[in-house]
């Protein structure tokens, strides 16, 4: 399975702030933004990476995560020159997907706790496995409606009136048929290549999967002032009370066994002093040599 992340877009929600750093360059609380969703996809066990991006804010993801190597990964990067959809990802990234399984997160979507994707990810085969979650402005986002036994039946992209509360979140599981899909695509009135389409075509082949996520799992979208605002305090409310971290590529990197203990520690080595390095000395590197007992999956 390769991972896709898509940074693109203007980032006007997030202006006079996009001036400084393209959107998912923000911080979230302790870290870029983009650290969350690379997190999510090492936590996949995803190590081919994609980045997609604007020809303007590339080279900063470049010089921020390189070739990814230092975290055990191969990271790509791809250009969008123009904000055409969502589901253009696949035409851009055509080579480097080169007829595999791929899972695309969007770089401004924040997710946390443990279970939620685990089992979507190594129980993936074929088809379309995608996420509903119970949200209290459909209108906003994808919204799938289920029929009584639990199945989707239908998918719509920000309708005003939503069949349901489920939103999709930014993060889809498509086997190598997606390309061949996105490209019989027609771009939306809107102008752009939807995601949701695909998933409507992956339904009506009987080919998708829709997973609902619990309540208790956070999935939050750090798109205007507000939600990244809200975001950073729910990462600081988590990260105090059980300290821990989120969104953190060393430690997942380190768990799933793409970096050895010495590779961490040598990673670390080249950190700055600071409250990041310290919880990864104290407790990850501590607990890997038994020395923090009982940390939390
Ligand atoms: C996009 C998708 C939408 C999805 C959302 C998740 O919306 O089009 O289906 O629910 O991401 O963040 P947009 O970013 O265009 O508002």
């Amino acid at each position: 399975m390769k991972g896709i992340i898509l940074s693109g877009g203007a980032g006007s929600r997030l202006f006079p702030l996009t001036l400084v750093a393209s959107k998912q360059l923000q911080p979230v609380y302790d870290k870029p933004m983009v650290y969350y969703p690379l997190t999510t996809l090492i936590e996949g066990g995803i190590r081919e990476i994609c980045l997609i991006s604007t020809p303007h804010d590339l080279p900063r993801f470049r010089q921020l995560l390189g070739d990814g190597s230092a975290w055990g990964l191969a990271i790509e990067y791809r250009e969008q020159p123009r904000p055409e959809g969502i589901a253009q990802a696949f035409l851009i990234a055509e080579s480097f997907i080169a007829g595999d399984a791929v899972t695309l997160i969007l770089g401004d979507n924040v997710f946390y706790g443990g279970e939620g994707f685990a089992r979507a990810f190594t129980e993936f085969q074929t088809g379309a496995t995608i996420f509903g979650y119970h949200v209290h402005d459909p209108e906003r986002y994808g919204v799938v409606e289920f029929d009584a036994q639990g199945r989707a039946i239908s998918i719509q992209e920000k309708p005003k009136q939503p069949r349901s509360n489920y939103a999709v979140p930014g993060l889809y599981l498509y086997d190598p048929r997606v390309v061949g899909i996105t490209r019989a695509l027609r771009p939306s009135p809107r102008g752009e290549l939807e995601i949701t389409d695909v998933n409507v075509e992956y339904l009506r082949r009987g080919a998708l999967r829709v997973h609902r996520l619990n309540r208790g799992f956070a999935w939050l979208d750090a798109g205007t002032s507000s939600s990244l605002h809200e975001a950073s305090a729910y990462v600081q409310t988590i990260e105090k009370r059980q300290g821990i971290k989120i969104g953190c590529p060393e430690e997942a990197a380190f768990r799933r066994g793409f970096l050895s203990l010495p590779q961490l520690e040598a990673l670390i080595e080249r950190m700055p002093r600071c409250e990041y390095r310290d919880y990864l000395v104290n407790e990850v590197v501590a607990e890997a040599r038994g020395e923090a007992k009982d940390r939390p999956a």
